[in-house]
């Protein structure tokens, strides 16, 4: 048996479903779900705090090694809006400082800095039709007085993953916090984050990194927490051996971190990020862009419009595409056993590394049924 067919054998839903819908959420792969269990047969057991101290620091260690960087650097949170939030809430911002960001973002990406405009902050929203975020309009958008630059590593619509070095060299030119928001990637990527010159990136668990709701973590550079004030702050997020003499934010990343944690779902994360860390990010990277290329190239041939660009630099595991009678046709995927997902009225596929080349034939013979009863 192949690593891919082991991969797909983890998911029990494969037995009865072409599952394509990761940029929504995963499946649940019976290794994480066991490793959950056990958690809670421990504490039912009456399994004590040092179990659910160590199921932190391994979190932490398994985020940080996802994306390649210590695991000081990283906060647990419950989700990427949690991160994002307490990032838009950390940098040093003042009336007239601006923000620049994308229109079409996801609103996790977008509600926390719209926010800061009650504060007297700027927020520049860049429009492209596509939904791309290309460099050159940040280029343009940006002054001295921009502080952050925020955007999705990969778009959840479109699908067009971000170039980070371009957008990191035109943050540092001005002075701004390159924020990302990662949970469309961190999973199907092989990452590496510090080399990127990225300040600060959410995450959630429960897409591309095989994890549950109600788990995600915050990376922060050393830069960004030269500066960053945690608007809450907690015991956890001290330094130690200050309280209760003195408030001192810890030097780590844990300054965000708040009150007990979702134990369980961490156990599970790390469960998850072995099941990956398996096979390897690089080589999760490559099968998801090798099926994401086959898939392209069905949907070339059934002649549908492509929302998400080809070039494979500016894509990974999502393809967008627009076609007459999208909604039925998410209906007629979905009656036959076929999960994709209606995003703006266009069909999003997500392929990740469990997927296979059956999963394809089974959208792009369905899709050629829908071309023919529409045309
Ligand atoms: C790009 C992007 N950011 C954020 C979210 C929401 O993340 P969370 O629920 O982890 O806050 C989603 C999808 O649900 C998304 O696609």
């Amino acid at each position: 048996m192949n690593r891919w067919t082991r991969l797909r054998g983890s998911f029990p839903i494969f037995q009865q479903v072409h599952f394509m819908e990761t940029a929504y959420y995963n499946p649940l792969a019976k290794e994480v779900r066991a490793a959950i269990a056990e958690f809670y047969d421990s504490v039912q057991a009456g399994g004590g705090p040092r179990s659910w101290r160590t199921a932190l620091v391994d979190a932490r260690a398994a985020a940080s090694a996802l994306i390649a960087v210590p695991p000081d650097r990283i906060a647990l949170t419950k989700n990427t809006t949690e991160g994002l939030c307490a990032v838009a809430n950390a940098v040093p911002l003042g009336p007239g400082d601006n923000i620049v960001t994308l229109a079409f973002e996801n609103s996790a990406n977008l509600v926390p800095w719209l926010h800061l405009r009650r504060r007297g902050i700027e927020v520049r929203l860049l429009h492209h039709p596509a939904g791309y975020a290309l460099p050159e309009a940040f280029r343009a958008a940006v002054d001295r007085r921009t502080r952050v630059l925020a955007v999705s590593l990969v778009q959840y619509y479109s699908g067009y993953r971000a170039n980070l070095s371009a957008l990191a060299e035109i943050a540092q030119r001005v002075g701004a916090y390159l924020v990302v928001d990662g949970i469309q990637a961190v999973g199907a990527m092989d990452l590496n984050i510090d080399r990127l010159g990225i300040d600060a990136l959410a995450c959630g668990g429960h897409k591309w990194m095989l994890a549950t709701h109600g788990t995600g973590f915050l990376y922060c550079s050393g830069r960004f927490l030269e500066v960053a004030e945690p608007t809450y702050l907690a015991e956890e997020g001290l330094a130690e051996d200050t309280w209760p003499d003195r408030l001192v934010p810890s030097q780590q990343a844990n300054r965000f971190e708040l009150g007990n944690e979702n134990y369980a779902g961490f156990v599970g994360l790390v469960a998850a990020a072995r099941l990956l860390q398996g096979i390897g990010l690089h080589e999760i990277e490559k099968r998801v862009l090798e099926l994401t290329d086959q898939l392209i190239a069905g949907l070339d041939r059934a002649r549908v419009s492509l929302v998400t660009p080809r070039d494979p630099k500016q894509r990974l595991g999502i393809v967008t595409f627009k076609i007459t009678g999208a909604d039925a046709f998410v209906d007629a995927c979905d009656r036959a056993g076929i999960r994709v997902s209606l995003r703006n009225g266009a069909v999003r596929v997500s392929v990740h590394a469990y997927n296979n080349q059956d999963d394809l034939v089974a959208l792009l013979d369905l899709l050629d049924s829908h071309i023919a009863t529409v045309a």
